[in-house]
């Protein structure tokens, strides 16, 4: 199936703006830098999971859904724009959350409470294990959740919709394939070849996307992805295996240039969802010098690594580079944030 016949649902406004930043450009005295603006893709706050969305809700509304099920962590920009998508379509949202229900409802939570998500959460027994291993088997714990409340709901005649945990899935790629189409033609209008797209990884649908669009057009510029999660070796081991597969459904047989995309592990700091002093000084430098938001747990780390990088000396002077602004912002209003201002 190509992605211009992938059922599709429009929940985004597109396409969102490519800015310059000239000021933070001339104050790291790098490279040309841009930035692609899906922190303003719209529906609740935006963020990149909207695009993906677009083809998860088309695919659900195709297949006659009534209820969108997922599940993530509970500041989890997927679910909340998961849950705001869902009631758009006339769906019905369902969240599994791996976490342990908060006493107080902060950020993205609150977010949830207005779409009115119906929301289970999991814990495990804390004691003997680490807290990698903890967060596995409440991992594990939800994923059986959501597979029992899909079987519960097929059984009282409904019919859901599971959509995976960060929307990874062929349908995810689909979104970030078409950004970069979006993303090529702006540049285009300006006269400018990039040299590098520059974006945080999760769950890697925006990498796999954006990888596999770039190959598709025969662009030249690398990708170069920040983990916020794996390490490197872990991260690009599921990229290849997931282009490799996403290529054969879309019907693309061209050979994979490894070269041209790269995952750097450096800024992940203490670990998922906490937020690094680098990402934090990161956050400031762009508000003070472009006046741009950025977010704690993606962003922020994949531009603390960017700058980073430029200060460095990675890049060529004469590099332009494209910095994904995949959102992410109400976790900004996240009660824990305070601790780290
Ligand atoms: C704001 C934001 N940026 C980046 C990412 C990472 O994107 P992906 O999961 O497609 O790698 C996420 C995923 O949760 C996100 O919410």
């Amino acid at each position: 199936m190509s992605v211009e016949d992938m059922p599709r649902v429009r929940l985004a406004n597109l396409p969102t703006p490519l800015q310059e930043m000239t000021r933070l450009s001339r104050l790291l005295g790098g490279p040309r830098l841009f930035i692609k603006r899906d922190d303003l893709t719209g529906l609740a706050l935006g963020g990149n999971k909207l695009r993906m969305l677009e083809y998860l809700i088309g695919d659900a509304l195709n297949k006659g859904a009534d209820t969108i099920i997922t599940s993530g962590y509970l500041q989890s920009n997927h679910c909340r724009l998961t849950a705001a998508a869902a009631r758009m379509a006339g769906l019905e949202p369902v969240i599994v959350f791996n976490e342990e229900c908060p006493k107080k409802f902060s950020g993205n939570m609150i977010i949830n409470h207005f779409f009115g998500a119906k929301m289970y959460f999991v814990s495990a027994e804390k004691k003997s294990l680490s807290p990698q291993q903890y967060h596995e088997e409440c991992a594990k714990k939800s994923d059986q959740l959501v597979q029992e409340i899909s079987r519960k709901l097929k059984k009282e005649g409904k019919k859901p919709y599971v959509i995976p945990r960060g929307g990874r899935s062929l349908f995810g790629t689909a979104g970030y394939f078409t950004a970069t189409i979006e993303i090529y033609h702006q540049l285009l209008d300006i006269g400018i070849k990039a040299s590098y797209f520059v974006l945080p990884v999760a769950s890697n649908g925006t990498i796999t996307g954006l990888i596999l669009g770039s190959q598709a057009l025969s662009l030249e510029n690398k990708v170069l992805g920040f983990s916020v999660l794996r390490y490197a070796s872990d991260a690009k081991k599921l990229i290849m295996e997931e282009i490799e597969k996403d290529a054969i459904s879309l019907g693309y047989k061209f050979p994979l240039d490894r070269e041209k995309f790269d995952i750097n592990d450096s800024y992940i700091g203490d670990g998922y969802a906490i937020p690094s002093k680098e990402g934090m000084q990161a956050m400031k430098l762009l508000a003070r010098t472009e006046g741009i938001l950025l977010d704690p747990t993606y962003t922020g780390k994949a531009m603390a690594g960017l700058i980073d990088m430029i200060r460095k000396g990675y890049f060529h002077k004469d590099d332009k580079i494209v910095f994904i602004h995949t959102g992410g912002l109400p976790i900004l209003f996240a009660d824990y944030l305070a601790d780290y201002l």
